[in-house]
């Protein structure tokens, strides 16, 4: 089964009755809300949706923040406060099955709904009792990649090999769609989706400060930096396309962008980073999902890449992906038309070569039937202007939006679809053994590909996975000095009887010098139980989409199917491995019993002795989320 057919049953057609709740007598109607406006999407096996009894377990407070300032926004356009309120309240108080409110977990009481839209999880901050000044330590990670380069090696985890089968979990700490998180020191900073941004302490969970009003999933990027009071600034990329920057050890706000994109649909899902004076910051879009909309008149979305000051959040170039005048390709029944070219949304961070001045960016798919040659590429701009050193497409006519399929009524679908082949890791920038650099990158299509970082020219190309539209590689690869680790995910083709075989999820060792394949690794068939499933034949898949985390002698990474594993690097012999699924979590933020779920997304971060990861609920396929995730902090014999 493709994508493809998973996707037609969604095509959404109702958006036409647009807000029958919002015109009704007296109060809204939270059922009708979600027929009218959200059922096509949420109700029809959609892998990137998330269920409805996915969204029966979050906090209604989440879902009015997703409709209000979160990724949902655009979906929400026309609705009112009571409209989100209700339809917050209906999904949340009739669950669409009685297993799934049974595997909701316990919230403390006070869990009201807020009366302003914007308002984080229920239960009361765990605060520290202290806040001792940030002081580095020499074992942080204060970047999604870790380093410039992308490589995400820590090369002084705090802990040994020798060490890692010791690992237990020592505190769990439970938020909606919770992503990477940065450390400094006894310091850990963690964004999530319900609408808050934490400054925790790394050793027990504590929180020192949050920011009660951001939704965001890009990993916080720290830096030692006298533009901050306290000499540490930390940078956040909002999904409403605003970057803020703000004092890593107080919280106060420095400053907040401009909104860098005015598009209706369009996010900010990379994280962004520093490069020198400057932060650069990805630009991307949900218009794929919005075109299953037969009311919306697809696609006028382009990816870009924007620099901003660091010092004052000022935008200094921003550069799109895909150039040339937008065209019609077709009026659609009913009103609007079709246009393009449009995609090459950029969801992953980029990756900073100070040296030659450049910064490499990642593209995704295109959305229409018009040619152009920014997606599926990646791409090399000049730091100090925006301008392009060179851009390499690897996949042509990959044109792609989703629910598209011989029932579709969108209107906006390309023909024939492409296989939404997108770029969505960091390219990790390598130095071989005779001090020659390649820029390697990582596609959906399970395709790795090592280029000359000066030319843009295809040094090697090995085909690793074998491809999916939820990956091949996904979300990242890893580099220490001897392989590149390229985790696959090929989750599309694992949820098929006649598919399975094909499939090689899995982690990949490659030469970073030509691409050969040293080691690999196949995800094992581990047993797998959600908590949601209840016992119920479990949607578990072994797909390793989620980015590794890499140390000295071992790889992280983690599966859809929640377990965590770490790797000898030199052989990919598992010397480690947990369950996240196998248990559930009494929480320091008081959540009693909360469930993990799949790994996904940004992986690992190892810093200071301990390993952090996150549980459920953070990438873009949904499998195995508990609607709520858990960010778990390892360490040795829990201690
Ligand atoms: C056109 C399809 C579509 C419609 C209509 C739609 N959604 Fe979604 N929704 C999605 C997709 C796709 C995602 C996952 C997006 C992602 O994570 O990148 C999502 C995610 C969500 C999330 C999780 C957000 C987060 O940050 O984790 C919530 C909550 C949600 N939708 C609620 C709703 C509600 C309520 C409605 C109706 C008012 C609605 N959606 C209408 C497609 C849709």
């Amino acid at each position: 089964m493709s994508i493809r057919s998973w996707l037609f049953g969604a095509a959404f057609a109702a958006a036409s009755a647009l807000s029958v709740a919002a015109h009704a007598q007296g109060a809204p109607d939270g059922a009708a809300v979600y027929e009218t406006r959200c059922k096509a999407c949420h109700d029809g096996g959609n892998p990137r949706a998330p269920s409805r009894a996915d969204l029966a377990q979050r906090a209604p407070a989440d879902i009015v923040t997703a409709l209000t300032s979160g990724i949902m926004q655009p979906m929400a356009q026309g609705l009112s406060g009571a409209d989100k309120q209700a339809v917050a309240k209906f999904l949340t108080s009739a669950p669409a099955d009685a297993s799934a409110a049974a595997a909701r977990p316990a919230r403390p009481t006070g869990a009201e709904m807020p009366q302003v839209a914007v308002q984080g999880p229920s239960a009361p901050d765990p605060m520290c009792a202290t806040n001792p000044p940030i002081v580095a330590g020499s074992s942080d990670w204060t970047k999604m990649g870790f380093d410039d380069a992308s490589t995400r090696f820590q090369r002084h985890p705090g802990l040994t090999a020798a060490d890692v089968p010791k690992l237990k979990v020592k505190w769990a700490f439970s938020m909606t769609g919770g992503g990477q998180p940065a450390v400094v020191g006894d310091w850990l900073w963690v964004t999530n989706r319900s609408g808050k941004f934490y400054a925790l302490d790394a050793k027990t969970g504590c929180v020192h400060w949050s920011v009660n009003d951001l939704v965001s999933r890009t990993t916080p990027m720290i830096i030692k930096s006298a533009i901050s009071p306290s000499g540490w600034a930390t940078f956040v990329s909002q999904s409403d396309r605003i970057v803020r920057a703000f004092d890593a050890q107080t919280g106060k706000q420095l400053w907040k962008s401009e909104q860098l994109e005015t598009h209706p649909v369009s996010v900010l899902t990379g994280t962004p980073m520093v490069a020198g004076d400057r932060l650069i910051v990805p630009i991307s879009s949900i218009e794929e999902a919005a075109a299953m909309s037969k009311s919306y008149s697809c696609c006028t979305f382009r990816g870009s890449v924007a620099a901003l000051d660091l010092k004052t959040g000022k935008l200094l170039w921003k550069t799109p992906m895909i150039d040339g005048p937008m065209k019609t390709i077709k009026e659609k029944d009913g009103g609007g038309k079709v246009q393009g070219p449009a995609g090459a949304a950029v969801w992953a961070a980029p990756t900073v070569d100070l040296k030659r001045g450049l910064v490499y960016a990642v593209t995704g798919d295109s959305y229409t039937d018009i040619d152009e040659n920014g997606s599926d590429s990646i791409v090399a701009l000049d730091l100090k202007t925006g301008k392009y050193r060179w851009r390499r497409q690897v996949t042509e006519k990959d044109n792609f939006v989703m629910g598209c399929g011989p029932t579709s009524a969108s209107g906006n679908c390309p023909t024939p679809l492409g296989p939404d082949y997108d770029f969505g890791a960091a390219p990790v920038l390598f130095t071989l053994k005779n001090g020659k650099q390649v820029v390697m990158a990582g596609q959906k299509s399970g395709i790795m590909y090592g280029l000359n970082p000066d030319t843009g020219a295809l040094l090697w190309k090995t085909i690793v996975g074998a491809g999916s539209a939820l990956g091949g590689v996904e979300w990242g690869i890893g580099a220490d000095d001897t392989y590149v680790y390229v985790p696959i995910s090929d989750l599309a083709l694992l949820f098929s009887p006649l598919t399975q075989s094909k499939a090689k999820a899995g982690i990949y060792a490659l030469d970073p010098a030509t691409g050969a394949i040293a080691w690999s690794a196949p995800a094992p068939n581990a047993p797998c139980v959600y908590a949601s499933d209840k016992g119920k034949p479990s949607r578990c898949a072994r797909a390793q989409p989620a980015a590794p985390a890499v140390m000295p002698g071992l790889v992280f990474e983690g599966g859809m199917d929640g377990w965590f594993r770490a790797y000898d690097s030199k052989t990919g012999k598992i010397v480690w491995e947990d369950s996240t699924t196998a248990r559930t979590y009494d929480t320091v933020n008081g959540i009693k019993g909360q469930p993990g779920g799949g790994i996904d997304g940004m992986g690992a971060t190892i810093a200071g002795g301990m390993v952090f990861i996150t549980s459920g609920n953070n990438g873009a396929a949904r499998v195995g989320s508990n609607g709520v995730n858990v960010l778990l902090a390892y360490s040795v014999d829990g201690k």
